[in-house]
């Protein structure tokens, strides 16, 4: 093993992290290579600097005008060089304030500096990365985003092991999550749950976060080292009183010494800026030094290192401007307002369908979407949805459809949903 990484482990010794780690996460680190070596000049080397694979010209970077003007009022040194490995720490910085304000739990506890990722797909990747190993098992409700499968099924080698997401009643089921814990074998219990879900729109209430919570707290008393990642990717988009609004990481972030909670965030959802592939990862158990999260962060780079190099900086350059801005929260506010009346028109026409028996809405209360479950074959209404009425859904399974309503203007939504139950109608009668 390297010596840096063996160092690394050293420091990370008795922590959650160190006893979840997957062998490439043992074996990770961020070498004293180019980066690191580039990153001691840019401090000392004054007179010439020949470290890293750039051009300069007169301390700028060579650069071409014609895509400079397209940056207007952004100097050339924020848009073409390579961004720091872990990200810019402006930015880094500025995610963790905004992170406590939008979490208030947070308020005291310790936890790392988020690391930029190339949008959450990429955190979701560094995590099984450093944390799976072929066979492990992750477990994940049975509604869940389909990447994942990719993720840590193909590239790792592990296996999700599902539990059915809504109780008989229509609840977060607590009580099969508790039964899959408890059957699933060995000293490692991971798991990810992403609320606002994908692809269901639901998020927990506030008793059932905190029941949650509970839950996995008690299986870190008992013994077990405890993975949880909170995969963020709609956060804030919460419709109702009652839905908990804070990330289920504030509740875990000082739960117990053996339980690490990774919080997943998508700036390119949240900050409505899907392409610029901007996402970050934050890690934090009970009793973690900062010299423990640095290590941590330092095997996160190594992974970020090994994978893209680094994230976009023209993305993170704009992304800091954006929330800097006086005018940020007011915009935000305004596109929240724009997805509720859309959660509120789609609540309006469904409240008119209560009784039909082929299209039943699952439970939501947030995000981007809702899902049916479909009484006939899924894809079959899919089809017939696409081919007949020129609307695309998407199906999940025999037995589901989702549709992303966050993408429907509000007038056009009474329309889209009518014409789905209708076309089910049709596609199986
Ligand atoms: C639940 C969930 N997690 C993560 C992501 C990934 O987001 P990003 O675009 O930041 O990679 C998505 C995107 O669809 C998602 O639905």
């Amino acid at each position: 093993m390297n010596s840096i990484a063996k160092e690394l482990n050293e420091v990370l010794q008795g922590t959650a992290a160190a006893g979840l780690l997957s062998g490439m996460g043992k074996e990770m680190f961020f070498p004293k290579g180019i980066v690191a070596q580039s990153a001691e000049a840019g401090q000392k080397a004054k007179k010439y600097n020949a470290t890293v694979g750039m051009a300069t010209s007169r301390g700028v970077p060579l650069h071409l005008d014609s895509i400079q003007q397209e940056f207007p009022g952004i100097e050339s040194g924020a848009i073409f060089p390579y961004a720091p490995t872990a990200g810019d720490p402006k930015l880094r910085s500025i995610w963790k304030d905004e992170m406590v304000r939008k979490n208030p739990g947070l308020q005291g506890k310790d936890f790392s500096l988020p690391v930029v990722t190339a949008g959450l797909t990429h955190g979701v990747a560094i995590v099984a990365d450093l944390f799976l190993d072929a066979g492990d098992t992750i477990i994940v409700p049975d509604m869940f985003w389909g990447n994942y499968r990719l993720i840590f099924e193909v590239r790792r080698g592990a296996k999700i092991r599902t539990f059915p997401f809504f109780s008989e009643s229509g609840a977060l089921n607590l009580e099969g999550l508790e039964e899959t814990i408890s059957s699933t074998p060995g000293e490692k219990v991971m798991l990810i749950v992403n609320f606002p879900n994908n692809p269901t729109g639901y998020s927990p209430t506030d008793t059932e976060a905190r029941a949650l919570a509970d839950l996995l707290t008690k299986t870190a008393e008992a013994g077990k080292k405890v993975l949880v990642m909170t995969d963020d990717a709609y956060f804030g988009l919460f419709y109702e009183e009652g839905t908990c609004t804070e990330s289920l990481f504030s509740y875990l972030a000082d739960a117990h010494e053996n339980l690490l909670a990774i919080k997943g965030d998508a700036a390119t959802k949240e900050e409505l800026v899907w392409g610029f592939r901007v996402g970050f990862l934050t890690f934090a158990a009970k009793g973690m030094t900062g010299v423990q999260y640095e290590a941590l962060v330092k095997k996160t780079m190594g992974a970020i290192r090994s994978s893209v190099s680094n994230c976009s900086r023209p993305a993170q350059t704009l992304l800091l401007k954006g929330m800097s801005s006086g005018t940020y929260a007011a915009e935000k506010e305004a596109a929240f307002a724009t997805l509720l009346g859309r959660y509120r028109a789609v609540k309006r026409v469904l409240a008119v369908y209560a009784d039909n028996q082929l299209l039943k809405p699952l439970p939501f209360n947030s995000g981007y979407f809702m899902a049916f479950v479909c009484q006939g074959d899924a894809e079959a209404l899919r089809l017939h949805l696409l081919d007949t009425y020129a609307i695309g859904t998407i199906s999940i399974g025999d037995s589901y459809l989702r549709i992303a309503y966050s993408s429907v203007d509000i007038e056009d939504i009474e329309d889209l949903f009518r014409t789905l139950y209708k076309a089910a109608e049709e596609a199986w009668n």
